[in-house]
């Protein structure tokens, strides 16, 4: 990363980013930032508009791998943007997770804009076409200018106060037995992702998994796994955890419930399997006392797209996915002249 001016016309500067310096001034630009994430959705909590929490979370950050740079302007730090590497099934990527970027209100998201410039360089050349993004609502508009597109949704609901004190008909809590019976839907999410126009690259270790992964989440006494029962077996299921304390995050509110899996059989769809199974999961979740509900899709999923925001989820966050051309990294590239 280099250690020089963006710009003859600008006192901006872009440096690495050394926890040693820049934690401290990191952490007040994220704080600030979660202040104004929490004043638009106040679901999100207040937690991470607290100086230490923050700091926790970047320290955490560069712990886990997480690398990048800081813009500076006059002695100040102006933004910081930080991405993990990997690769694997998500490509050969740069991911910047929820808590690895942000700017002053001062100097405005131009500065990321900045950021993005110095940095991604170094990925492409480091081979990384990949890169991942996971913004707050509010600074979507810097990110899509920047090329990236829409790829997950995350989104937050009040869980209601008001409950139903019995399950609507057919609706009941998920035995191990019922595996057998669920089966047939097990995959609905993995080919809803794969299909058109989502085409979400899943490979064969994502099917594998799928019973063990279930058994798991059905024997788990913490998870509510509802299904409804249709007149020839189990029609569709929901499935919400709570978050664990050791996963909560700026996303995710210390104590919300997870609406994690979702799926109704292609035959009963659109015929209110899907509502009386969420509406049932999230009075259960307010009745065990959780407060906000968490969840994410495919923004391309014509069918969560448009069930989720139904339900009453409100968007506060994308992942958006830029993949660059892989002809950059070959001969017949021409970067100037
Ligand atoms: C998303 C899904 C679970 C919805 O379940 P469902 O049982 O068909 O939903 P319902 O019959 O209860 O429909 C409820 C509402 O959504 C609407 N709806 C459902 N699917 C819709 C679609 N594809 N397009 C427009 N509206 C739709 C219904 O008209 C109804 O409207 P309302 O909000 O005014 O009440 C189901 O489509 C599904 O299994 N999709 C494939 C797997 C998947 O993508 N899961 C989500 C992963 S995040």
């Amino acid at each position: 990363m280099p250690g020089s001016s963006v710009g003859p016309s600008t006192a901006l500067t872009i440096e690495p980013f050394r926890p040693a310096v820049h934690l401290g001034p990191a952490a007040e630009l994220l704080a600030a930032r979660h202040q104004r994430d929490a004043r638009l959705e106040p679901a999100l909590g207040r937690r991470f508009t607290v100086l230490e929490e923050c700091r926790a979370l970047l320290e955490q950050a560069w712990e886990d791998g997480a690398r990048g740079a800081v813009a500076v302007r006059e002695g100040t730090v102006a933004g910081y943007l930080l991405a993990r590497s990997g690769e694997g099934q998500r490509g050969r990527h740069c991911w910047t997770q929820s808590q690895d970027a942000a700017y002053s209100p001062a100097a405005g998201p131009a500065v990321l804009h900045r950021l993005y410039a110095a940095s991604s360089a170094d990925w492409l050349a480091d081979g990384r076409l990949h890169h991942y993004v996971v913004a707050p609502s509010a600074d979507l508009p810097l990110w899509l200018s920047l090329g990236f597109p829409h790829e997950q949704v995350h989104a937050i609901l009040d869980v209601p106060t008001a409950t139903p004190t019995e399950a609507p008909h057919g609706v009941r809590k998920a035995v191990p037995t019922d595996l057998e019976a669920l089966e047939p839907l097990l995959g609905l999410i993995n080919e809803a992702h794969a299909a058109p126009p989502v085409f979400a690259f899943t490979d064969q270790p994502m099917w594998d998994v799928l019973r063990s992964g279930h058994l798991e989440l059905v024997n788990d006494p913490a998870v509510a796994y509802w299904v409804c029962e249709g007149r020839d077996g189990i029609d569709g299921f929901v499935v919400m955890p709570p978050v664990p304390d050791e996963e909560a995050s700026i996303l995710k509110p210390e104590g919300s419930v997870e609406l994690l899996l979702a799926a109704t059989a292609p035959h009963a769809r659109g015929t209110g399997v899907g509502r009386r199974l969420t509406e049932w999961a999230l009075a259960d979740a307010g009745q065990r006392g959780h407060t906000v509900c968490v969840t994410d899709w495919r923004a391309a999923n014509p069918f969560s797209s448009v069930f989720w925001p139904r339900r009453g989820f409100r968007p506060v966050a994308h992942r958006l996915h830029r993949i660059l051309d892989p002809r950059l990294t070959g001969p017949d590239h021409v970067a100037g002249v």
